[in-house]
């Protein structure tokens, strides 16, 4: 078996991932590489979900009797967990929500319908970038077009980076806001935060970050980022679906209006009008997404039994023995940086000509998991002139033979398509 310096004791951790354990197609064992897409979950995060079924099931800030109260305290338990994690300063700068697209969402409609000196409107610019998910372009494009404010973003280099060449244009005076992906969930590439914070807190702009590619994988400091908004979501990082997170600065929360209305977002409400909780209450309308928050607490707690900083240099250490081999395969082009410098662990790549859903297909018939299409990055597929990408992403459970059974997979994929 393949050793590399800085790998996890996968043996162990993959024991407490019931799913590994599956064959398909008739007897192959699974290769789970689509781990951008989804994470699996450990057993820790599924007891959690039940049990919390099981006993405590309530609904939360409502009742006073004993489970409620129990089911409000996991609840807000699980949002103690979120900011230690991320390290923020207050419990109350965290947000839940239904995932990183809802929590982007979120900061372009309180910047939509704040008042000054928040307020998008058409003298204002906001900023993204070519490298960014579709939810990190479309509820920016909405914003555009219902205020007016013009759209701008960087673009991206040869070799899958973003070129700040044009910085000093490209966020002004007049940018607002500006909205990008730490970690390309298409490309892999890690983005140079130090930089474009700079810039935009020179021209008084805030920003937004898109960590769902990156908290799952390395330590994330919100304090250290220097960021206005993070976003990022639970189901990437071993969490269940239906719960992410928006983490903003206490002081902007407090200032920026709600987007949705409803239930134990309110302080009082009148036939006539409502004022509204305090952050994070105001922007958590309806019920929330208890079981899921739960699960996320128990996802937060098996990724620190296990230590992000070893997360991040197993999934490095995996990412370099990944590049080398795929170097191996003729014809193979990976779409991002061909080091595993400055990268996260999703590799793209194209095959020749052969089409990423046939390489997905046929890799699929022995097992082997991985993403095909454009990723919801389509703007990238754009820029690099093709329709797709086959995309391999790794986690703490990844293993080298993995990324060897990948390339054989591959080598079968060439002679099938001759
Ligand atoms: N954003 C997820 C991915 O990149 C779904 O696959």
């Amino acid at each position: 078996m393949t050793q590399l310096p800085g790998l996890l004791d996968t043996e162990a951790i993959r024991k407490d991932f019931p799913v590994l354990d599956r064959q398909v197609h008739d007897g192959k064992k699974l290769v789970y590489l689509d781990n951008a897409a989804t994470s699996q979950k450990p057993r820790q995060v599924l007891d959690a979900l039940s049990e919390y079924y099981e006993r405590y099931n309530a609904n939360v800030h409502r009742g006073v009797h004993v489970l409620a109260e129990e089911a409000t305290a996991l609840y807000e338990g699980a949002r103690d967990k979120v900011a230690a994690f991320i390290n923020a300063p207050s419990r109350d700068e965290v947000i839940f929500t239904k995932n990183a697209s809802e929590s982007l969402n979120l900061v372009a409609n309180m910047l939509g319908w704040a008042d000054e000196p928040y307020r998008v409107d058409h003298e204002t610019e906001i900023v993204i970038t070519e490298m960014e998910h579709h939810s990190n372009i479309v509820p920016w494009q909405l914003l555009a077009q219902r205020t007016g404010a013009k759209l701008k973003w960087f673009g991206l280099t040869d070799d899958g980076r973003l070129d700040l060449s044009n910085i000093d244009e490209v966020i002004t005076e007049k940018t607002k806001i500006v909205s990008f992906v730490l970690v390309s969930n298409i490309l892999g590439t890690l983005n140079p935060v130090e930089t474009i914070i700079r810039r935009a807190q020179e021209v008084g702009a805030l920003v937004c970050i898109d960590a769902s590619q990156a908290a799952p994988h390395m330590p994330l400091d919100v304090q250290a980022l220097q960021a206005d908004f993070v976003a990022f979501t639970g189901h990437k990082m071993c969490g269940p679906t239906g719960i992410g997170v928006l983490w903003g600065r206490q002081e902007l929360l407090e200032d920026l209006p709600p987007f949705l209305g409803g239930g134990e977002m309110i302080e009082t409400v009148s036939m006539h009008s409502s004022t509204y909780a305090p952050a994070p209450h105001k922007f958590e309308a309806g019920t929330p997404p208890i079981a899921q928050a739960v699960g996320l607490g128990a996802a937060i707690d098996y990724l620190q039994s296990i230590g992000m900083d070893k997360i991040l240099a197993h999934e490095h250490a995996l990412t370099e023995y990944a590049v080398q081999r795929l170097a191996e395969v003729p014809d193979l082009r990976i779409i991002g940086p061909t080091t595993a410098e400055d990268r996260g662990a999703a590799i793209s790549f194209t095959l020749g000509d052969i089409h990423p859903h046939d390489v997905g297909q046929v890799l699929d018939e022995q097992g082997i998991a991985v993403r095909v299409g454009h990723h919801c990055a389509r703007p990238v597929c754009l820029r690099y002139g093709i329709p797709a990408t086959t995309r391999a992403s790794f986690y703490l459970y990844s293993t080298p033979a993995e990324i060897d059974a990948l390339v054989d997979g591959l080598e079968h994929v060439r002679n099938f398509f001759g």
